[in-house]
């Protein structure tokens, strides 16, 4: 017993460092791997933004299509890396040397990384990025700080600030107004990108659903067998209940 506390001890801290620091305010991602056109989309920028830099070395291309409803061909065509077969692992060119040399540090292989990171981290890590002349690529981050990912999706989202801005602390019971507080150390817009803000959330919720749909490619799978399982002990449950009475019958 002594030994199974000590075990629990032993991983607190190690499941607030997976949480990304304990006093750093996480945006919920509200993970929905039903949702086969949000995953499609999310495989979609993964593999024109991050691919390059970041492989998923556990997970096949044919796996990928097979559950999100992709056509081999449009995958193969559009998804894939040419004089790649669809029965890949989903690795890339890069050299982990390379990529230390690049970029300070080899960019992770991302399989695993909404198990490690958990989905509110990474909704929050992509659109955490802002401007700071003084590192390398010129952004730094609010959830990982001085990361030597340059912001990829830069041009997406627009300029991000960090500064002293005017932000809404909640709404006049009266009016229905917003109450607005000038803070320091927030981060805003200086500039939108490509997407407006609504629109680049959108994508970065889908990019992040799909990374976890890839962290545990089975999950759907899991819990619909979960409640064919519960069914089934619901409906055993009634000839043990009678078997159980039958033979106490005589006994009693
Ligand atoms: C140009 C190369 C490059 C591209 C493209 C890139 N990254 Fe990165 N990324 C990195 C590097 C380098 C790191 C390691 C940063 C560090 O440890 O300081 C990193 C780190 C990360 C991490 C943190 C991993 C961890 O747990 O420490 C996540 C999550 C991540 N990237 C997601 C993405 C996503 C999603 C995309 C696509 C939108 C992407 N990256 C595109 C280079 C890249």
């Amino acid at each position: 017993m002594k030994k199974l506390f000590a075990l629990i001890a032993a991983m607190v801290p190690a499941l607030a460092i997976a949480a990304g620091g304990s006093n750093i305010h996480l945006d919920e991602h509200k993970t929905d791997l039903y949702d086969k056109a949000s995953l499609q989309r999310g495989a979609q920028v993964y593999m024109n933004y991050c691919m390059g830099c970041h492989s998923l070395e556990h997970s096949r291309y044919n796996r990928v299509a097979k559950d999100l409803d992709i056509p081999e061909e449009l995958m193969m065509e559009n998804l894939v890396f040419p004089d790649t077969k669809i029965g890949s692992l989903m690795t890339n060119a890069m050299r982990p040397e390379d990529g230390k040399v690049w970029f300070g540090a080899t960019p992770p292989d991302l399989t695993l990384v909404a198990r490690v990171r958990r989905p509110d981290w990474l909704y929050t890590y992509l659109r955490s990025f802002y401007e700071d002349p003084s590192r390398p690529w010129g952004v730094n981050n609010a959830v990982f700080k001085d990361v030597g990912m340059p912001h990829v999706l830069a041009g997406l989202q627009g300029r991000q600030v960090k500064g002293t801005a005017q932000v809404a602390v909640g709404y006049d019971t009266l009016t229905g107004q917003e109450i607005t507080e000038e803070k320091d150390g927030v981060l805003y817009l200086a500039e939108e990108g490509t997407l407006t803000p609504k629109e680049y959330d959108r994508l970065v919720f889908d990019l992040v659903n799909f990374l976890t749909y890839v962290a545990e490619p089975i999950a759907v799978e899991r819990q619909r067998l979960g409640w064919w399982v519960l069914l089934f002990l619901a409906i055993f449950f009634v000839p043990v209940y009678m078997l159980n009475k039958e033979f106490w019958r005589d006994v009693k």
